[in-house]
């Protein structure tokens, strides 16, 4: 054989590994994803009891039509691990009010929940939810009754939802839809709600069904979704970084939801998922463990905490992450380097928390301020005549421009932060609105120190001052 053919014989033996190494990968992973029979029967014997109690309470309404389980446990698409809730439906008839709609659902989930301690939850409206046991939640939700595009509430179309991928996903579809969940959970990706901005389930049953298996999905992210990519048939043009149709509504854009970074942190790991396949990247924990953390940006870390009163997760996540986005912005503008930014929010202890990282905790007490040019004369004595008292110097440069030298307020990183959020305390103007509204007490700031932190406010810091772990895994 010659050596341009052994070559090439070696190449396509290396291609055809890879082809073996990611089937059985997938293979495994999705044997792991797929729920036990003991799981199944337990969530089952749960699932039949608590339609039981709702349709029992349900039946002292007459405006509830029916009572229907739904979500991923009717579409057998659900995750067994760490936690999974079954949805039931509350049917309503459709010359409902909203008022009678909200107040008799909710009367229904409490009773029909009310030896497993119920809670109120909030997505467009109120519903109720229940833990029934360790790893397994139900969620009584309302509906309305509503022809298909004739929408009356945000779950209306989840009943369309049960029927469209009843009939398009195979068995194998099913348990590939796991595996995406799985994929998309180790990755943190996975979840529609504020705090993760990510995949929802439901997208992920719809980029299987589209794309057919869980290795179509990853290999399309990969190689062909590009910035302006239609996934589905849209009956009208979206905006956004690529979108994906809802099949039952043209006129639903799922990833909407999706942020763009969390987009391309998708597109990436499929990109090291298809060039390196190993079980990584369906585990949470090895995941993270892949990511190094640069000790040293600890100290250019500033960090805010502050309480808040009781609030939905969605709101409060919502407000603290454009606190922070409000926070970089002013501090960028006021000359310091700001680098990344991000939010964290402990719903249960209520406390949320800004991070900036910073190029430098301290920055040059000075900056430059340029006034008008020559060209425009009068303004040049109104521009001198006001600057000069609190400028420490005043030139004229090389292009006729006025210049000052001023002093900035602060110059240290954490005062300059303190002072932005007190001014805004203290009832300063609007565009200081730097905390959200709903906050208890002064807000604490420090630089540096990961020793006032937990350890769940820790990792979302190190999560900041560290390299993605999808781009390590492309390195
Ligand atoms: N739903 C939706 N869009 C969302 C979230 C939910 O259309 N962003 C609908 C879907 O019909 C979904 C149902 O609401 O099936 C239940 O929501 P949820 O429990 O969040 O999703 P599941 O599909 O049940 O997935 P899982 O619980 O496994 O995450
Ligand atoms: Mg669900």
């Amino acid at each position: 054989m010659s050596r341009a053919a052994a070559v090439k014989k070696g190449r396509a033996g290396k291609k055809k590994k890879r082809r073996a190494d990611i089937r059985k990968v997938i293979a495994d992973a999705r044997d792991a994803a797929r729920p036990t029979g003991a799981q199944a029967a337990r969530i089952k014997r749960m699932a039949d009891m608590m339609l039981g109690l709702v349709s029992e309470e349900a039946a002292k309404h007459p405006e509830i039509l029916d009572v229907e389980v739904g979500g991923s446990y009717r579409k057998g698409t659900w995750l067994a691990k760490p936690e999974m809730d079954v949805d039931i439906y509350l049917r309503f008839d459709r010359s409902t009010g909203q008022d009678r709609f909200k107040d008799v659902a909710i009367d229904v989930g409490r009773a029909a929940l009310k030896d497993f301690a119920p809670y109120l939850k909030f997505s467009d409206h109120p519903y109720v939810e229940a833990r029934l046991q360790k790893g397994v939640l139900a969620n009584v939700v309302p509906c309305y009754d509503a022809e298909e595009g004739q929408w009356q509430s945000a779950a209306d179309r989840s009943r369309f939802h049960v029927q469209y991928m009843t009939r398009k996903l195979t068995k194998k579809m099913r348990d590939d839809v796991r595996l995406l969940k799985s994929f998309l959970k180790a990755n943190g990706l996975y979840g529609a709600q504020v705090a993760t901005n990510g995949f929802s389930g439901y997208v992920a049953e719809v980029l299987v069904s589209h794309y057919g298996s869980f290795g179509g999905v990853v290999r399309a992210f990969a190689r062909d979704v590009v910035p302006g990519s239609v996934i589905g048939r849209a009956a009208r043009e979206f905006t956004g970084v690529i979108s994906i149709i809802d099949p039952i509504d043209g006129n639903r854009n799922l990833a909407a939801a999706i942020s763009s970074a969390n987009i391309v942190r998708f597109v990436l790991a499929c990109r090291a998922f298809v060039r390196e396949p190993s079980a990584d990247f369906f585990d949470g924990r090895r995941a993270k463990r892949s990511r190094r953390v640069a000790r040293r940006h600890w100290d250019n870390l500033l960090v805010v905490r502050f309480g808040f009163g009781k609030r939905a997760p969605d709101v409060i996540w919502g407000q603290t992450k454009k606190s922070a986005a409000k926070l970089a912005k002013k501090m960028a503008q006021d000359g310091f380097a700001v680098h990344r930014y991000g939010a964290h929010v402990e719903i249960g202890e209520r406390r949320g928390y800004l991070f900036v990282l910073l190029g430098a905790t301290e920055i040059s007490p000075v900056y430059v301020q340029y006034g008008p040019e020559f060209s425009m004369s009068e303004n040049l004595d109104a521009y001198i005549g006001k600057n000069l008292g609190d400028s420490e110097m005043m030139w004229v440069d090389a292009k006729g421009r006025l210049a000052a030298l001023k002093k900035w307020d602060d110059s240290r990183a954490d005062v300059h932060a303190r002072r932005l959020l007190n001014r805004e305390n203290a009832g300063g103007s609007a565009d200081a609105l730097l905390l959200p509204p709903g906050r208890e007490g002064r807000p604490k700031v420090w630089i540096g120190s990961a020793a006032d932190l937990g350890a769940a406010a820790r990792g979302a810091a190190e999560e900041l001052i560290a390299t993605d772990a999808a781009i390590v895994r492309l390195s």
